[in-house]
């Protein structure tokens, strides 16, 4: 892909959720206009968004948190959060995992969130105040230049939002880079079969809507262990299309990283975009 090819795709997708946003915040569920994004199709309400998440987490956030959310999964039932850490949620969108992980690893512990939209930033930050939430700090920036130093954080959450990279090498390689040895990473993401080629997972919906960045199962592995994660395991919980999955995304970064140069691995951007 090239440079400006890139640069449109990935304002394509920060204006998506900036919409979104502004949606939730005027008082309506977290949607994405005339095109699509997750959670945004008719079909889309168990498979994407609040609904996986249960009922007992669902008490613990503002009414504004849980309808901002646009995930695919629930990271945090798998993080195994523990008190004093710290948390980095890569695309924090509207807060749900960064207020959920906060008073996981309470006042002792730090949540980061990640964004590179200022109107999710801004919902994000009002939910976690009306969460009454004082340990999370949200940062703008982008996830393939992550504003943070080197070995500062245990663990790494994320919630469909690597498949919105249009450079997924870099996004773990700086996942690896600002982890401790032995940090982990509990991720939810969608993710296609290997059977499928980049252009049958165009076919099956948009890039800013989830879909057509997907990266494969195989892909998914390679791309960490070339990072320096050990431990990996991808598996898929949930159908979102033909072939793609809501998916758990494991590893632990090696204590000894061993950088052996990251796969070229090209996101599915040829088709279905915007
Ligand atoms: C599908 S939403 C998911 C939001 C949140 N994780 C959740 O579960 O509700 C994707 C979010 O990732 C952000 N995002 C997408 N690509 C990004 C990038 N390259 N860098 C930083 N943020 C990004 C968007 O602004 C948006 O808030």
């Amino acid at each position: 892909m090239t440079t400006t090819g890139a640069e449109a795709l990935r304002e394509a997708v920060r204006r998506r959720y900036a919409e979104s946003a502004q949606a939730v915040s005027e008082g309506s569920k977290g949607s994405c206009g005339g095109g699509s994004c997750c959670a945004d199709g008719e079909n889309d309400a168990a498979t994407f968004g609040e609904a996986l998440y249960d009922a007992e987490q669902r008490g613990e956030l503002p009414e504004a948190a849980a309808l901002a959310s646009l995930g695919c999964g629930n990271p945090i039932m798998v993080a195994d959060l523990r008190d004093g850490e710290t948390v980095l949620d890569l695309g924090s969108g509207g807060g749900i995992d960064v207020i959920l992980s906060a008073k996981r690893v309470g006042e002792t512990g730090t949540a980061f969130g990640l964004d590179m939209t200022d109107e999710m930033l801004a919902l994000a930050r009002a939910n976690a105040a009306a969460a009454g939430i004082r340990n999370a700090v949200f940062l703008k920036g982008v996830i393939e230049e992550v504003p943070l130093p080197a070995d500062s954080v245990d663990v790494v959450i994320s919630n469909c939002v690597i498949n919105l990279s249009t450079d997924k090498p870099a996004v773990l390689a700086e996942i690896a880079r600002v982890l401790r040895p032995g940090g982990r990473i509990g991720i939810s993401d969608v993710v296609a079969e290997d059977r499928l080629t980049p252009e049958e997972r165009a076919e099956r919906g948009s890039f800013v809507g989830c879909i057509a960045g997907a990266l494969s199962k195989g892909e998914y592995e390679a791309g960490l262990d070339a990072a320096g994660f050990e431990q990996i395991s991808v598996e898929f919980t949930h159908q979102v299309a033909d072939g793609m999955h809501g998916a758990i995304v494991k590893a632990v970064k090696t204590a000894e990283p061993e950088r052996r140069g990251l796969p070229v691995i090209q996101p599915a951007t040829s088709a279905g975009c915007c």
